[in-house]
């Protein structure tokens, strides 16, 4: 009898976790009626590159024929950085979406499912040297940028670090405006990445639907000249701009095209060249 206490009591210290790939969410924020963030453990053992994706998800309600549950995952961008202890993710809430229509209520102390293997396009080993780094983000797209942002290599390797960020409203801004803000003003973030690298920072954000400050397409502020003459750089040149795109498909196409007209040309993680693309990740 007396060998069976023993279990019982491994058991109440060590919760067994109920979903494979568990991590725990530590802190969800919400930041409009379609946008949330949230932060979650991370496995000691998951190593990413700043920029890169995972599968995360929950698990799905029971195979009406079979009984059977299977994980709903989709690909998210890691939004923290890789010296990060924790995880971040920043995403959309789609009403009847399979997964963010569930998503968008998790709490602090619920399980998610996070797959750790990391990849993507989205890295700086995916580009040549250069000497002004450009991030192009519309919505959500911003994530992956969130991460970068906050890598000193980022600062490193370029001179210059534009970052444009194109949303339907201004309140689709406070994310990465508050992120960006945030960067400048932490202790550990301005001891990490240094001041005189911070000074190189250069933040565009435009709205398309809602008064702002700054309105319209980021592809049209280029095209226009606009984007150029307020933020005080040259047009893009495929000697020294280096580019990394994330947004909704069409953004994705048209700025792809629009890159390709300076002459810079697409690179990879195996042939890495000027820029690189990645689609925004939606329900
Ligand atoms: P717009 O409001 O003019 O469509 P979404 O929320 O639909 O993903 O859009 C995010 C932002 O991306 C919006 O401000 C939207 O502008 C903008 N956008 C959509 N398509 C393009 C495009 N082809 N080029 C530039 N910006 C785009």
């Amino acid at each position: 009898m007396n060998d069976v206490t023993p279990v019982t009591e491994a058991q109440k210290i060590k919760p067994v976790p109920t979903l494979p790939d568990a991590q725990t969410v530590t802190e969800v924020k919400h930041w409009t009626d379609r946008l949330f963030s949230f932060r979650c453990t991370r496995p000691a053992s998951m190593r990413f590159r700043s920029g890169e994706f995972v599968m995360i998800g929950l698990m799905g309600g029971p195979d009406p024929k079979t009984g059977k549950q299977k994980p709903l995952l989709r690909a998210y961008s890691i939004a923290s950085p890789s010296w990060d202890e924790e995880l971040e993710f920043y995403s959309i809430k789609v009403q009847d979406g399979p997964l963010t229509s569930k998503l968008q209520h998790i709490q602090p102390g619920d399980e998610i499912i996070l797959r750790p293997k990391p990849v993507g396009t989205l890295v700086h080993d995916a580009l040549l040297p250069g000497k002004r780094i450009w991030f192009f983000a519309t919505g959500t797209g911003f994530a992956p940028f969130a991460s970068l942002l906050r890598d000193p290599q980022t600062y490193e390797d370029y001179d210059e670090v534009i970052i444009t960020h194109t949303c339907r409203e201004a309140g689709e801004l406070v994310y990465g405006a508050e992120l960006i803000e945030g960067i400048k003003n932490d202790e550990l973030l301005r001891e990490l990445i240094g001041d005189e690298n911070l000074a190189k920072l250069k933040y565009y954000p435009t709205t398309t639907r809602e008064e702002s400050p700054k309105m319209g397409r980021i592809t049209d502020l280029m095209r226009s000249g606009e984007a150029f003459t307020d933020l005080g750089v040259e047009p893009l040149n495929p000697e020294t701009d280096r580019a990394m795109i994330c947004g909704n498909l069409a953004f994705n196409l048209e700025l792809k095209e629009m890159l390709e007209d300076y002459g810079l040309e697409e690179g990879a993680n195996s042939d890495p060249k000027h820029y690189v693309v990645e689609k925004a990740f939606l329900d």
